[in-house]
């Protein structure tokens, strides 16, 4: 496991996007929607910088099942999810890598009426783009590598490391024999 993004680049960038959050929404209610599972942590390090009234709600969104990384059909659970009508979201997701969760969670979010909606991903995964739609904030770009940490699993294993590491992909074949 290589580290890819240290604690303290983490922090950094987290800090820059709620500066970016702030600055974007001044003191406008919003209401911010974390895709679970892999967005718990920097859902909870960004929502602490915020500065407008806010309010936290989850919904879950899964593509990739079992061991395969590829992803499988998107199923969306939004049962915990808070009123949205006319309200300012904003949706924050670990990682952008094909986009279809992204693309996904906007399409079920329309249907609701918000006021607007707006994409905040940690990770922005160069070269796996399947669909038009891009975030419009993201903390790092990174290469097309699997990723693991602050939120990011495989396998639902490394989710709590506070840093973020490419796994190579002899350390997947281990895992999974
Ligand atoms: P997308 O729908 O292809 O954009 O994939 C988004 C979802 O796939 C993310 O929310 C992650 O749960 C998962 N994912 C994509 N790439 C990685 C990775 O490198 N490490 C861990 N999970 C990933
Ligand atoms: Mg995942």
């Amino acid at each position: 496991m290589r580290t890819l993004i240290t604690e303290k680049e983490l922090n950094a960038g987290v800090n820059r996007l709620a500066a970016e959050i702030n600055a974007e929404y001044g003191q406008r209610p919003l209401t911010v929607l974390g895709v679970l599972t892999g967005s718990v942590v920097l859902l909870a390090d960004l929502i602490r910088k915020l500065n407008m009234p806010l309010r936290v709600g989850v919904l879950q969104a899964r593509s990739y099942q079992g061991a395969t990384t590829t992803p499988g059909s998107l199923h969306i659970d939004a049962d915990m999810m808070p009123d949205i009508h006319d309200r300012d979201v904003l949706i924050v997701d670990d990682i952008f890598d094909t986009g279809r969760t992204l693309l996904g969670v906007l399409n079920h979010l329309d249907s609701l009426k918000p006021k607007s909606v707006k994409t905040l991903v940690l990770l922005n995964k160069q070269g796996r783009k399947e669909v038009e739609v891009e975030p419009d904030f993201y903390g790092f770009s990174i290469p097309d590598q699997f990723v693991v940490g602050y939120g990011l699993d495989y396998q639902d294993h490394y989710r709590n490391l506070p840093f973020v590491a490419a796994l190579e992909p002899k350390e997947i074949d281990q895992l999974l024999s």
